[in-house]
């Protein structure tokens, strides 16, 4: 999807997300939602459980339709496409928005190098040579932080490398496609302190080169990773600030209340 927004680089909006609500059947899940997200940024999501952070990030790369009941109203722009235009595949798309999920799901049966080659095979124009994807996989271990580690058993198993190492591995998987939007769902829920500040270290490296939306229960980890803050409530975008404004001065007083602990 080549980008159709004449704005200047420093400022583009990578993701433009206009009126967004998604049901699960008759149940609204995201309501109204109006948000931007610019161009090599790392943009956080937080809000109490069930407030429709998942939902709304699945909406983004047209995850939330693999639900049977599930429907979408609203607009995506990736770059000014309308990712819910007729004869936009959701499978491409998927490359160009990557996604990783809170607990890591490497394909069990697949090598460390397979497993991140996985998503090549449904770039156009055929799956690459051996040779490019070696490099390609290479690139995308060397990106995630991976490399180092796994470099002498791409062969082995993915399910025998810890969950750390495992969720790098996910990421790798994910930007192998090089996505130019990484969505990630709570990536370190699972994970140890210092597996966790691996994944940390690997975003603020990650913010220069693409656009990063994460959604975190941790909100001291959206203060150390992320430029600017969502807030969600029942379905409901609260506001979005540069994450230090949100988290000093926020605009609004459900805000104030979530993070100073008042709920959630
Ligand atoms: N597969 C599903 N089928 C039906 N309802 C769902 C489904 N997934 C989520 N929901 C409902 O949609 C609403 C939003 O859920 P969502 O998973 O987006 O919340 P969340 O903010 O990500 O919560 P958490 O922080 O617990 O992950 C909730 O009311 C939830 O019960
Ligand atoms: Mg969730």
């Amino acid at each position: 999807m080549p980008p159709t927004d004449a704005s200047p680089a420093a400022t583009r909006t990578a993701l433009d997300v206009q009126d967004l609500s998604a049901w699960f059947g008759a149940q609204p899940a995201v309501r109204g939602v109006s948000v931007g997200f610019r161009e090599r940024e790392v943009a956080a999501i937080i809000g109490p459980s069930g407030c429709g952070k998942s939902t709304l990030l699945r909406c983004l790369n047209r995850m939330h339709e693999t639900v049977p009941t599930a429907r979408v109203e609203g607009r995506v722009l990736l770059f000014g496409t309308d990712v819910y235009a007729d004869g936009i595949s959701p499978i491409a798309l998927r490359r160009h928005v990557g996604m990783v999920f809170q607990r890591p799901s490497p394909f069990p049966t697949m090598s460390i190098r397979d497993n991140v080659a996985a998503g090549l095979r449904v770039r156009g124009g055929g799956a690459p040579s051996r040779a490019e994807t070696d490099r390609i996989v290479e690139r995308a271990l060397r990106r995630s932080a991976l490399w180092d580690e796994v470099k002498d058993r791409l062969k082995a198993s993915a399910i025998g490398l810890s969950g750390g190492q495992q969720q790098r591995l996910c990421i790798a998987r994910a930007l192998a496609t090089e996505p130019a939007v990484l969505l990630l769902d709570e990536p370190t829920a699972s994970l140890d302190p210092i597996s966790t500040q691996k994944v940390e270290d690997l975003l603020y490296e990650l913010r220069s080169e693409v656009t990063v939306v994460i959604v975190t229960h941790n909100m001291q980890q959206a203060a150390r990773v992320s430029s600017s803050t969502a807030f969600m409530l029942a379905g409901e975008l609260v506001e979005m600030a540069p994450t230090a404004r949100l988290f000093t001065a926020p605009a609004d007083a459900r805000t104030e209340a979530y993070i100073t602990g008042r709920f959630g």
